[in-house]
């Protein structure tokens, strides 16, 4: 079946609740993502999580009982935020916390959740992270982008958006080009090199095959420098049969 059979939604829509929203129009302004809010195939909107507090200093965290450093954000502003948002569209979506504790997104995450829904409102943490009742009650989907910690969940959290976006159908130019990409479904292998004008640069010549025009020959070639790419640096993403040496 083919990406465009595979992948219905043709709309994605993201609320962002962070402490830090001004993080977001510089990213959000640009290209791809840009270009697809244009053409409504994506909405985002950023919230304030500090707009659903309700005392006078919009205190928003607070020391950990028990003691130790930091502060924790608190459950009260967190949960009313969340609740709120979700009823401004018609779906309540998918609540996703953004933490190093979560699981590992990676390309089947991304698949599997832009087949699954078409709303995703992305929890941002700072500090030292959420008072563990948020979790009990949201019962959200924990994901980290990787085993290191960022001050907060805000570049995480632009990390789903762009990695989602790219599955709508139509977003790419070209429908099958996320098809080809590194780890996803047509393609569990690293990439080929590339290769553009000039055919010869300090001394440096494209390989003949890439340009002899026999596509079964270029194919043969593209498959094969993906391999051994893959063998050379990501040995745990090759298929069984081709774990040994050829
Ligand atoms: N917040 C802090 N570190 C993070 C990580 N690695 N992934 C997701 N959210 C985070």
């Amino acid at each position: 079946m083919g990406l465009a059979a595979r992948f219905t939604v043709n709309k994605m829509r993201f609320d962002i609740l962070t402490l830090f929203p001004e993080m977001f129009p510089g990213y959000l302004s640009q290209s791809i993502l840009n270009k697809s809010i244009n053409r409504g195939l994506v909405e985002i909107h950023v919230h304030n999580l500090r707009d659903w507090t309700t005392d006078r200093h919009q205190k928003m965290d607070d020391r950990p009982f028990g003691g130790g450093p930091g502060m924790i954000l608190m459950v009260e502003p967190v949960v009313r935020c969340v609740r709120e948002v979700q009823t401004m569209s018609d779906t309540p979506g998918q609540v996703i916390l953004l933490t190093p504790q979560g699981q590992t997104w990676d390309q089947t995450k991304v698949e599997e959740l832009a087949e699954a829904k078409t709303r995703y409102i992305l929890l941002c943490g700072r500090y030292e992270g959420f008072d563990q009742r948020v979790i009990d009650i949201l019962n959200p989907l924990e994901i980290s982008i990787g085993d290191f910690v960022l001050n907060g969940g805000e570049v995480a959290a632009m990390v789903l958006v762009d990695s989602l976006v790219r599955m709508i159908p139509g977003v790419l130019g070209d429908e099958m080009s996320s098809w080809d990409d590194s780890f996803s479904r047509g393609n569990r292998l690293l990439e080929y090199p590339q290769y553009t004008r000039p055919r010869e640069f300090e001394g440096r010549e494209v390989p003949s095959t890439l340009l002899g025009g026999n596509h079964a020959a270029i194919e043969r070639w593209r498959k094969q420098k993906s391999l051994e790419n893959t063998r050379i640096r990501r040995s745990d993403l090759l298929p069984d049969d081709e774990k040994t040496d050829p």
